[in-house]
């Protein structure tokens, strides 16, 4: 095995990366946000208020898609997006390079947050890096690297994929992911109860808190999924 082929099939989120890549290239950067599990519901940009000329930053951006909207079509002055993943990072900048606002940066969200702080205006992540790090360490680094008054928007899970209830303590539950070479490996999902995320922000120094339920009751063969929309700002 080649060392990128090695590195390729260690990164948790390659095959997934890959898999959305072409609906990602076909779709480009048009079309809405959404912030619902299917992406067919639900409010869109609106909730991110007007980004213009703002800084932003993508927490868990995946191949980039989101990030690579809210810096060309919302307007957005610089949008950084971060991941933990070598190959999602390499496909983002690959899909959407072109987009000169847009700037990709390889490194796990709380590291590249905490070397700025006070530097953004707003900071959201759609199924990122909050579903998978602990947020004790992690929901006070994001509101560090606000403004005061910036804004703090995640979309997360309302209950676990197979339908089990979020957890209502803090403590992460067990998903399995699939690698390139045919492995699985286990890593840690922070899928929390609304009551507990809101607690987890107040103290991590958030304010104005507001955490919706989008239900899509589902559709084929596809399970009704809920998604949790979070906003708050940083007090
Ligand atoms: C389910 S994917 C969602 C990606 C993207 N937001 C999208 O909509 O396609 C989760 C992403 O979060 C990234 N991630 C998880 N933990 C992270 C962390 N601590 N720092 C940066 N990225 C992280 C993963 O590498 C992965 O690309």
């Amino acid at each position: 095995m080649t060392p990128s082929a090695a590195a390729d099939a260690a990164d948790p989120w390659n095959t997934y990366g890959r898999s959305r890549a072409s609906d990602d290239r076909a779709r480009g950067t048009s079309g809405r946000l959404f912030w619902d599990w299917y992406q067919r519901i639900g409010p869109g940009a609106e909730i991110l208020g007007d980004v213009a000329g703002k800084n932003v930053a993508d927490l868990g951006c995946g191949n980039g898609r989101q990030a690579a909207h809210v810096a060309e079509v919302l307007g957005a002055a610089r949008v950084v997006a971060i991941d933990a993943s070598p190959g999602q990072i390499a496909r983002g900048r690959d899909l959407y390079g072109h987009v000169g606002a847009l700037h990709f940066v390889h490194a796990d969200a709380s590291t590249a947050l905490q070397a700025a702080p006070d530097s953004l205006d707003v900071a959201y992540s759609y199924f990122g890096a909050p579903d998978f790090t602990d947020p004790r360490d992690l929901l006070p680094v994001v509101a560090r690297s606000l403004h005061s008054g910036g804004m703090f928007v995640m979309a997360t899970l309302a209950h676990y994929t197979i339908g089990r209830p979020a957890e209502t303590e803090v403590r992460p539950g067990t998903i399995r992911v699939r690698h390139d070479n045919g492995t699985t490996s286990s890593m840690d999902r922070w899928v929390l109860d609304a009551l507990v995320w809101e607690r987890l922000l107040g103290e991590a120094g958030f304010t104005g808190l507001a955490l919706d339920v989008l239900r899509d009751p589902g559709f084929d063969k596809r399970p009704p999924m809920a998604t949790l929309l979070i906003r708050g700002t940083r007090g």
